[in-house]
């Protein structure tokens, strides 16, 4: 097929292109920059130029498409609302390009989304679009394509890591760094799942071949690492301090990564696993954190 990839030139977008291509399928990566287009033609791509804001050139990669994996984000999470809204009308659009065919479309949503209650693992069957996260906006978005018949699937992905960048643990990373001590708030007990990049590439082409409509699948490998283990990493890997913040004090120390870090989001695949008969193998979250100073 050929697949067009938004966010093609992202951290995700990146690991997926050989995927796609060494399972035989075209990738057509959506571009803002001349380096971006550079970056993709050198991954073998095409590239095809158009910003998530630019709706009419979003139609036109879909258009063109016999499959779309929308993975594009704007990552400034002090303007996370509207950065959510901004996903949704993009799903929209990608959405409404495809209406009346049955090409396939992934969208992408981050894994807090499929929790019930507090205490309970994140599950795949799980959909609650009044969640109290902005980033439900991206899957209430893609229940109008998913009524018209549209053929889409998500995919909720937890902490991607290798050994360059660990999802949210990233922005901490970069706090620890410039505060000089690493931290967790409270007693660190809130808990972020994971998942190697390799294996979340994988899973991505796996769903995308599978084409189930309506679909979720789960990016989740370790189901819950504790903040408080990450902070330990961050300050082996860095030579640094480990110190807990109270919650009254975390937003002042994390910004707006304090209402990550004060939520419990673990994890379970088990659902996605035996529906595409995903195994994850890749290495954990935190010999990842441990390796980045290293290298
Ligand atoms: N990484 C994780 O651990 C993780 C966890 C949960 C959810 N997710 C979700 O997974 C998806 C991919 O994440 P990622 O880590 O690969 O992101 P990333 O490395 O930050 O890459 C973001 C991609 O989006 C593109 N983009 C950003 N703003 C854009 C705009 N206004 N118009 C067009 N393109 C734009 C970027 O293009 P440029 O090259 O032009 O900047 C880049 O290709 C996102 O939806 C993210 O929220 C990721």
């Amino acid at each position: 097929m050929q697949i067009f990839v938004t966010g093609a030139t992202g951290f995700i977008g990146s690991a997926l292109i050989p995927e796609l291509l060494a399972a035989g399928h075209q990738v057509v990566g959506l571009t803002r920059s001349a380096e971006g287009a550079e970056k993709l033609w050198n991954a073998g791509a095409t590239a095809h130029e158009g910003t998530l804001e630019d709706m009419a050139s979003l139609t036109r990669g879909a258009e063109r498409a016999d499959a779309v994996i929308h993975l594009a984000f704007d990552h400034d999470f002090s303007n996370y609302q509207d950065n959510c809204r901004k996903d949704a009308a993009a799903i929209a659009a990608l959405g409404k390009a495809l209406a009346g065919s049955d090409r396939p479309m992934l969208i992408t949503s981050g894994i807090g989304m499929g929790i019930a209650g507090p205490g309970e693992l994140s599950r795949e069957d799980v959909l609650d679009l009044g969640h109290k996260n902005p980033r439900i906006a991206s899957e209430r978005a893609g229940q109008e394509p998913l009524q018209k018949g549209v053929n889409l699937s998500t995919v909720r992905l937890s902490q991607i890591h290798d050994r360059r960048r660990q999802g949210l643990v990233s922005y901490l990373v970069d706090i620890a760094r410039g505060s000089g001590y690493a931290t967790y708030v409270g007693h660190g007990q809130v808990r972020w799942s994971a998942c190697h990049l390799s294996d979340a590439a994988r899973l991505f082409r796996l769903a995308i071949d599978r084409a189930e409509r309506g679909a979720r699948y789960h990016a989740v490998d370790e189901e819950g690492v504790s903040l408080r283990a990450i902070a330990e990493a961050i300050g082996d890997s860095f030579g640094l301090p480990v110190q807990g913040v109270t919650a009254d004090d975390a937003e002042k120390h994390l910004g707006p990564m304090a209402a990550f870090a004060t939520f419990d989001m673990p994890a379970s695949s088990s659902l996605t696993q035996d529906r595409l008969g995903w195994k994850p193998a890749g290495p954990g979250l935190l010999e990842d954190i441990r390796a980045m100073r290293r290298d």
